[in-house]
């Protein structure tokens, strides 16, 4: 049967049936188990943990096993930069911080400024360079503790990372990596190669560290098959195999699927203005009816609602107040208008805060920043 969605590191289109994609990628259900044994770590339960948009993971229970032993992980995520920061990418990196805050952990950040220059037929090196130190200001605008943190560009930190990338090249065939990604014979070598240089930071604690380090990766759920190859390769080569926690990505606003960069309007970015807030927002998709009367009679739909999407992932953390706005939509006693508003005041309360912390680690990059 013909799949209705299709999800790959490069391509996220249609409804994504996330149960669905548990079993085609093998991964594991974040049981209210595994929540437990976070918890007792970790409390509060980060919001994303509590409402299932952390909702897939591979080996979690391995690296709370290591962290009783007192052999602590360290966490690894990654943005390729195409362009500037959406609101849909912090969603692992805010992950990141809260472990952070309550494991300790060492923290590294890689910007592939080589995959968006290998794979966008257009974007020149230089550009992806300079977006990848632009979208480093939004790493360090979260709160990240500057001893812990450790952020590098690939074409920048390549003397550390390259042995550890033709390392795990070797243990990659060409046909694993065509079977994984769907690659045809005209994609350029580089792409070919790169997978590598994504698996590299998963060992890159290990070894800095000179000694065997557990690895935790949140990440989207479209990143899993680079680690399924990465955690192969970690057999083959004698370290930990990487564990990874998935995220569900954040729906467009006009719409299903993931936030994209390429369709205008269907996700807020971090340096937009408030007046790009509006108007995006007021041109989400929403669970509406078609007349303000219908709505008042048969409520509006919620669960197909991006607005509400936005709520439910971010912006409405308290989960009374969150099903009180679920229940006022069904009810129809508000209106898409009003709720529209609500959301451009949260998103923004939230930018403009984030916009000011963006502009203060301009001053204290260079600390974050990993050199050869
Ligand atoms: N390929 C990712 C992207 O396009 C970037 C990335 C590199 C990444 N390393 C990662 C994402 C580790 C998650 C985890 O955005």
């Amino acid at each position: 049967m013909p799949e209705d969605f299709i999800v790959t590191p490069w391509e996220v289109t249609g409804e994504v049936d996330y149960d669905k994609l548990i079993v085609k990628f093998g991964t594991q259900k974040v049981t209210d188990e595994v929540l437990q044994r976070i918890e007792k770590h970790a409390s509060p339960l980060h919001v994303m943990l509590r409402r299932g948009i952390f909702y897939s993971h591979r080996d979690m229970n391995w690296i709370i096993d290591q962290h009783e032993k007192g052999n602590t992980f360290f966490i690894y995520t990654g943005r390729g930069p195409s362009g500037s920061t959406h609101i849909g990418h912090l969603m692992p990196w805010i992950l990141c911080k809260w472990l952070q805050d309550h494991f300790k952990n060492k923290f590294y950040f890689q910007l592939t400024d080589d995959e968006k220059f290998l794979f966008e037929e257009k974007k020149t090196l230089d550009e992806t360079k300079k977006y990848a130190y632009d979208n480093a200001l939004d790493i360090i605008a979260l709160g990240f503790d500057p001893k812990l943190s450790h952020i590098f560009l690939d074409t920048e930190y390549i003397h550390n990372l390259y042995p550890i990338a033709v390392k795990v090249a070797k243990k990659i065939t060409f046909s694993t990596v065509r079977a994984v990604f769907g690659f045809n014979q005209s994609m350029n070598v580089g792409s070919i190669f790169y997978t590598s240089m994504q698996a590299a930071p998963a060992f890159l604690g290990s070894v800095l560290e000179g000694r065997n380090v557990p690895c935790l990766i949140p990440c989207g759920i479209d990143q899993d098959p680079h680690f399924r190859i990465a955690r192969d390769a970690a057999e083959k080569l004698g370290y930990f195999k990487p564990a990874l926690l998935h995220n569900k990505l954040l729906p467009s606003l006009s719409g299903s699927g993931k936030m994209s960069s390429s369709i205008p309007g269907s996700s807020i970015s971090t340096t937009d203005t408030e007046a790009d807030i509006k108007k995006k927002i007021n041109n989400a998709f929403t669970g509406g009816r078609v007349s303000v009367e219908e709505q008042r009679k048969l409520g509006g739909n919620p669960d197909v609602c991006a607005v509400y999407k936005y709520y439910l992932y971010m912006f409405i953390p308290d989960d009374k107040e969150l099903q009180k706005r679920y229940d006022e939509c069904r009810s129809g006693s508000i209106m898409c208008g009003e709720c529209k508003q609500n959301l451009i005041s949260l998103v923004w309360t939230f930018l403009k805060d984030h916009q000011e912390k963006r502009e203060k680690a301009k001053d204290v990059l260079e600390e974050f920043m990993l050199r050869d």
